[in-house]
């Protein structure tokens, strides 16, 4: 164990969410092409997945492609959808041998048929692991998720009556899972851009200037102290006690 793992905040994110953003611009600043920003964006979510196991966080949902992202040139666009399928060919193995469990959140529908048949065989595949869930939001948006849960809804006949929050987060993808404490914005954009719109309502943010290739486990220690100084009220006076 070394300084940072020792030096740990008492109160940690039981379930920590990521808009990897900034790939673009760290290309930009190293004089190479966009597409080089997403393959180091990739490595470093090898990298923060093992601090997240380390740290003790339990859930990890992590923004990787939005239902927006469509508008970007058809060639990056095949790009992220490469960089998808090698993840899972490449890391599934020590995903697997370490306990994680791979969640997809967003359409399937829309992808290649190989890509979502790759995804729902590693989703199949950890589906009994419970070290850490992990939820890859991908060609997810959070306007469209409520959409669809609406939609599952009316099509399974629930009556007015029975409509109320509860019922809504069964529908959602997310269902069974904890909301996000923690969202974390890499790059320094300060909008939450379609991702986790029910879940995060109640989240802390932290916003940081450094972009996705760049946030390292150091980054997210300090993400985790920032976090650990808030005090969330949840619309009270004081904190709840836990
Ligand atoms: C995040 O980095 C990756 C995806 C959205 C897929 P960007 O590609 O958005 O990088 P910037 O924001 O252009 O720098
Ligand atoms: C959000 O980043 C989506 C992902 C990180 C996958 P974007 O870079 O697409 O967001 P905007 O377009 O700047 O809001
Ligand atoms: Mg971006």
């Amino acid at each position: 164990m070394d300084d940072l793992a020792l030096n740990l905040p008492e109160r940690i994110p039981y379930h920590l969410a990521i808009i990897m953003d900034g790939n673009g611009r760290w290309a930009k600043q190293h004089g190479k092409p966009r597409h080089f920003g997403h393959q180091a964006g990739t490595e470093n979510l090898r990298r923060i997945l093992r601090a997240c196991s380390e740290f003790g966080i339990k859930i990890l949902t992590i923004y990787a492609f939005s239902t927006e992202n469509w508008r970007r040139p058809p060639a990056e666009v095949s790009f992220l959808m490469r960089i998808l399928e090698t993840v899972i060919d490449r890391e599934l193995d020590d995903l697997h041998a370490n306990g994680v469990q791979l969640r997809h959140i967003g359409h399937l529908e829309g992808l290649q048929d190989h890509i979502q048949r790759k995804i729902r065989q590693a989703v199949e595949r950890t589906r009994n692991n419970d070290r850490l869930i992990l939820n890859v939001a991908f060609n997810y948006g959070g306007r469209d998720e409520i959409v669809e849960a609406v939609r599952r809804i009316i099509r399974d006949g629930v009556s007015v009556e029975q409509v109320d929050e509860t019922l809504m987060e069964y529908y959602l993808s997310t269902a069974g899972q904890p909301h996000p404490d923690l969202v974390v914005r890499t790059s320094g954009e300060v909008r939450v851009s379609n991702f986790l719109v029910w879940q995060a309502a109640y989240a802390e943010y932290y916003i940081t200037p450094v972009f996705w290739p760049d946030f390292d486990r150091v980054e997210l220690h300090k993400a985790l102290h920032a976090f650990a100084a808030r005090e969330r009220r949840f619309g009270m006076v004081e904190p709840p006690e836990v």
